[in-house]
C-alpha cells in the first residue's frame, strides 16, 4: 500500500468492478476514508457507504479531490464522463480506465498531457482472484506503475503489456470466466445425461473445477503435465481426450477465442 500512502482513490461508477476494487483495497489495509466513489444510483452509493467509503452523486467532486481517478463506468459512458470532468482534472492526477475497448489514444485525445492507464481486469477480481493487464499512457511514470500494481494486485495479479495485446487479453482472461462457466454447464449436462442427480452433477463439476484450478495455480506445472497425470494409458480420461482430438475440439475453442479478440478490436474502433 506504500504507493497509495496519503493518496485519495476516486471511483467514477460504483458497480461490480468499482466495488470489487474498493473491497480489495480496504482488505489490504487502505483506510476506507481514503476512497471516494460517485454513482448516479442511490442504492449503489448506500452499498458503498456501508464499506465506510465516502460517496457522492457528483463526478466533478471525484475529479477535484482524488489523486487517482478510476473510470469504472460502462464503455459507452466514458466519454460523456470525461467531458463532464475534463475541466477539473490536472496533471498531478492519474486517470485509470478499466472500460473494455476504450483505447489509450481515445482517452488521451480527451485528456491532453494527463498521465493515464488503460487496464483490462476480469470478473474474478470480485473474489480477489482477478487477472489484469495494463498499458501505461505516454505521460505515466514508474511511480504511476507502482500505484496501478498496488490497486490491481489488491484483487489478484497484474501485468504490464503493450496495448496491442489487450485484445488478446480481453479474449483470454476478460471473457475467460465465461468459457469456464460454459465448460461447467457442459460437464453438468453430461453428468445428468449419464444419470447423476442434478445437485450431485453440479457439486461434482464445481468442486472439480475449483480443485483443478487450485492445483494449476499452486505448482509450477503446466496444464499439459497435469492432464498427463490424470490420463493414464488406455484409461477413461484418455478415451475422452482422444475423442476431443478426433473431433477437433481444441481447434474450435481456439477459433472461438480468436473471434472474441476480433470482436474486441472491432469494439475498440467504435470508441476511437
Ligand atoms: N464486469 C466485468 O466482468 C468487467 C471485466 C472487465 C472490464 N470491465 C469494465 O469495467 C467497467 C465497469 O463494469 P461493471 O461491470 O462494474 O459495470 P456496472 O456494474 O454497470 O457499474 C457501472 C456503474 O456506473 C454507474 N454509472 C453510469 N453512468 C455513470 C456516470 N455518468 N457517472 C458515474 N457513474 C455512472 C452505473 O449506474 P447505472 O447502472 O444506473 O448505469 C453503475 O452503477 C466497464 O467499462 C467494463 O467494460 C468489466
Amino acid at each position: 500500500m506504500k504507493a497509495l500512502q496519503r493518496k485519495t482513490v476516486g471511483f467514477i461508477g460504483a458497480g461490480t468492478m468499482g466495488q470489487a476494487l474498493m473491497r480489495g483495497l480496504i482488505a489490504r489495509g487502505l483506510r476506507p476514508r481514503a476512497l471516494i466513489a460517485s454513482d448516479p444510483r442511490g442504492a449503489m452509493r448506500r452499498r458503498v457507504g456501508r464499506l465506510r467509503v465516502r460517496t457522492t452523486a457528483s463526478n466533478c467532486e471525484i475529479a477535484c479531490e482524488a489523486d487517482l481517478i478510476i473510470l469504472a463506468v460502462k464503455p459507452q459512458e466514458v466519454f460523456s464522463v470525461l467531458e463532464e470532468v475534463g475541466e477539473c482534472v490536472h496533471k498531478r492526477q492519474l486517470v485509470i480506465s478499466i472500460a473494455a475497448g476504450v483505447t489509450r489514444a481515445a482517452l488521451q485525445a480527451r485528456l491532453p498531457g494527463m498521465p493515464l492507464v488503460r487496464v483490462m481486469p476480469n470478473l474474478p477480481a470480485t473474489v480477489g482472484q482477478g487477472f489484469a493487464a495494463y498499458a501505461l499512457g505516454r505521460y505515466a511514470s514508474a511511480r504511476h506503475r507502482a500505484m496501478i500494481e498496488t490497486v490491481f494486485n489488491a484483487v489478484g495479479v497484474s501485468v504490464e503489456l503493450p496495448e496491442r495485446l489487450l485484445d488478446a487479453v480481453t479474449a483470454v482472461s476478460g471473457s475467460g470466466p465465461a468459457y469456464l462457466f460454459y465448460l461447467a454447464q457442459v460437464l453438468e449436462e453430461a453428468g445428468r445425461r449419464l444419470g447423476l442427480p442434478r445437485r450431485v452433477a453440479e457439486q461434482a463439476v464445481r468442486h472439480t473445477l475449483l480443485g483443478g484450478a487450485t492445483l494449476l495455480v499452486g505448482e509450477d506445472t503446466s496444464a499439459e503435465a497435469w492432464m498427463r497425470r490424470v490420463a493414464s494409458k488406455r484409461g477413461t480420461t484418455e478415451a475422452a481426450l482422444r475423442h476431443f482430438a478426433r473431433r477437433g475440439v481444441k481447434g474450435h475453442l481456439i477459433e472461438g477465442v480468436r473471434a472474441a479478440a476480433r470482436r474486441s478490436k472491432e469494439l475498440s474502433c467504435r470508441f476511437c
